[in-house]
């Protein structure tokens, strides 16, 4: 494609197989971007680079983004097929389910949080390191996924918002220190109609985001798909059009933020 709003760049992406890194990849193509994709599952992967309308545009690298020798195969990948990366995006993530604090045991603790934390925060910052000096040299642009529960309680168990407040503190901490070579941002979508894959260490099998419910509760009444995400993904990715933008997260949560204990005045109870 020609004249697209990432012309010319070459993007990794992280969690390119979920249901929102799928999108994203799909995005950063159509708006003309070169991707090195990378996935722990390596059949989804397999099925996204079989779908695509650009394939030859699309290097798909199976593993594990919180994985050093990983992260440095798939910056490798990128520059034996394209050349040095200029975007870096992390979709990965793992969900709690929920889990009320209560409920989990304490033997198992440790280990979920060092599984949450490892996936949610630990492979951002791994891929990040393997990325930098290119991105350094290409002034370029980070784009992370927080969440609704990275500025709010509700928006899952204690593990994940730890691990998603904990993000916020990377996107803020490597926007100070990377200036001015690298511009460091995330969105925080709210809710997406994607399976969530849980924790390992707790048992805990993929299960829908979305709960019964949650339309009504979402004060826009809207659940976005991962497409109407993706160009805000663009968005901060883009050298031209947020070049004054760092250290920023951009919400997507449906206006959930705004509700508080009480729905509008005048307006329907909750
Ligand atoms: N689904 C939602 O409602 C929702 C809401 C808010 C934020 N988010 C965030 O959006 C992002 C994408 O989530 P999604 O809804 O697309 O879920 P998803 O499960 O479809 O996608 C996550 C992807 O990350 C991959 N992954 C997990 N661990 C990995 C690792 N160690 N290395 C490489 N890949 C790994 C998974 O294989 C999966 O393809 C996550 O950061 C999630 O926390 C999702």
């Amino acid at each position: 494609m020609s004249g697209g709003r990432l012309q010319g760049e070459i993007a990794l992406v992280t969690g390119a197989a979920g249901g929102l890194g799928s999108a994203v990849v799909r995005r950063y193509l159509a708006e003309g971007a070169r991707v090195v994709a990378t996935d722990l599952r390596p059949g989804p992967l397999d099925e996204l680079a079989a779908s695509l309308d650009f394939p030859a545009e699309l290097v798909t690298v199976p593993g594990d983004a919180s994985d050093w020798e990983t992260a440095k195969e798939t910056v490798a990948a990128a520059h034996r097929h394209f050349g040095q990366v200029g975007v870096y995006t992390s979709c990965v993530g793992v969900y709690d389910h929920n889990v009320r604090f209560t409920d989990l045991p304490g033997d198992q603790l440790g280990d979920a949080l060092l599984e949450c934390w490892r996936i949610n925060v630990g492979s951002v910052l791994v891929t990040l390191r393997a990325v930098l000096d290119d991105l350094t040299a290409t002034r370029g642009r980070a784009v992370l996924t927080g969440s609704y529960a990275a500025h709010a309680p509700g928006g899952g168990g204690v593990l994940y918002t730890s691990s998603k407040h904990a993000l916020l503190g990377v996107v803020k901490q490597l926007a100070h220190e990377l200036a001015p070579q690298v511009r460091v941002n995330a969105v925080s979508p709210g809710v997406l109609p994607t399976v969530m894959t849980g924790l390992g260490t707790l048992g805990q099998e993929p299960r829908d985001a979305v709960l019964p419910g949650t339309e009504q509760a979402l004060p826009l009444r809207r659940i976005p798909t991962g497409d109407e995400l993706a160009g805000l993904y663009v968005t901060l990715a883009s050298a031209a059009d947020t070049a004054a933008v760092t250290g920023t997260v951009l919400i997507a949560d449906s206006g959930l933020l705004t509700r508080g204990f009480g729905g509008p005045p005048g307006g329907e109870e909750l």
